[in-house]
């Protein structure tokens, strides 16, 4: 099977609206864990299955330390690049790792969808585990973010996509690497600086979205500390689907996210970024943009999600192949002695 047969949803047209949850999952809460896991699947269809045009779908990515509790390292290893997201320290801008457990990148056209899903979700997940961020973001005008310019033009799509986001092989194939940022931008200080200025910060043009011509494109521009090569010169991608968020008369932000089958090709980017390439020759966004959060998940393949109970370290869960009392009747039809004449 194609890496993409076997992933979540993770290769979609963006929506309109995109809720971002990260949770903690408290040490004793790891049942609800695995019982949001196993039951996502019929989650989004019982929301989904009503409204088909609202394209309403999720993605669940599970943290570096939640990943140590939950799974069996000899059926279930550990994804060779989780681990938790690297904290940056550059001269003048930094990146926290704030951590999570489990996230949801939820999407669809319909807002009320995506809300109906979430609570669901949470449904599954009870009382006890905690919510460290939930974001509403929505498509800004013609995919603007809240700088104004056209986001995610050269964030590869459909084939492309799939081989940027998706392992191509081995246990994890179909899985991918995300790496989450919440964002808010200073907007006075961004719009004191004028259109002309705020190309160079970006290296597109604002009202058309032309990237500079090499030669025209500031090395501390966005655009150009974060096209990243390999050894060879071939160009290194990741699948984007940042989305605006924020209120109209308050602070307003970008939610970054990203899918990539390396986590190393998000890290190069965020280093290029941060400590500059050259070191201190950052990128110019972050005098208008700060990071708030910043964490790691994996988004195993659909059937690990479907059967994580199967995988669980022994011992973790109550054991359900405990004897039942025989004196009850039989609810499992495995048990049901006397259903057949022979029995
Ligand atoms: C405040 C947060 C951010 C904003 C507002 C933002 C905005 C943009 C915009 C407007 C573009 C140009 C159009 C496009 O191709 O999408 C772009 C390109 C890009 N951004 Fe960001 N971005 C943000 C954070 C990040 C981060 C954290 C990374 C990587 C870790 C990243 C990676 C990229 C890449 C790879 C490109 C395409 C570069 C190319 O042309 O090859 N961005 N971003």
């Amino acid at each position: 099977m194609q890496p993409h047969e076997l992933s979540q949803t993770i290769i979609l047209p963006q929506t309109k609206v995109a809720f971002f949850i990260n949770l903690k999952v408290p040490a004793g809460q790891e049942q609800a864990a695995i019982d949001a896991l196993t039951g996502l699947s019929g989650t989004v269809d019982g929301v989904s299955f009503r409204d088909p045009h609202s394209h309403l779908s999720a993605v669940v990515g599970i943290g570096s330390q939640l990943w140590d509790r939950l799974f069996d390292p000899s059926t279930a290893p550990k994804p060779e690049g989780l681990h938790d997201f690297v904290p940056l320290e550059g001269d003048k801008h930094s990146a926290p790792s704030t951590g999570g457990d489990l996230f949801f990148h939820i999407r669809s056209d319909e807002f009320d969808r995506a809300f109906e899903l979430t609570r669901r979700i949470k449904g599954l997940l009870g009382d006890e585990v905690e919510t460290l961020d939930e974001v509403h973001a929505f498509r800004y005008m013609d995919f603007r973010d809240p700088l104004g310019f056209v986001d995610g033009t050269e964030s590869p799509q459909g084939r492309a996509g799939a081989d940027a986001a998706l392992i191509a092989e081995g246990q994890w194939a179909g899985g991918s690497y995300i790496v989450e940022q919440k964002y808010t931008h200073n907007l006075k200080d961004w719009e004191k600086i004028g259109v002309e200025e705020q190309q160079r910060v970006i290296g597109r043009t604002k009202a058309e979205d032309i990237e500079f011509d090499d030669a025209e494109k500031p090395h501390n521009s966005h655009v150009f500390l974060n096209s990243v090569e390999d050894a060879d010169g071939n160009s290194l991608e990741i699948v984007r689907d940042n989305l605006a968020f924020g209120k109209g008369t308050g602070e307003q932000g970008t939610f970054f996210m990203s899918y990539a089958n390396d986590v190393r090709v998000t890290e190069l980017m965020l280093r290029r970024m941060f400590l500059g390439e050259p070191r201190g020759n950052y990128d110019r966004i972050l005098d208008f943009s700060t990071p708030l959060t910043g964490a790691n998940f994996f988004a195993p393949p659909q059937e690990f999600i479907d059967a994580a109970d199967e995988y669980v370290r022994p011992g973790l869960l109550p054991d359900d192949d405990a004897p039942a009392d025989p004196s009850q009747p039989a609810t499992q039809l495995s048990a049901a002695k006397g259903l057949y004449p022979q029995d």
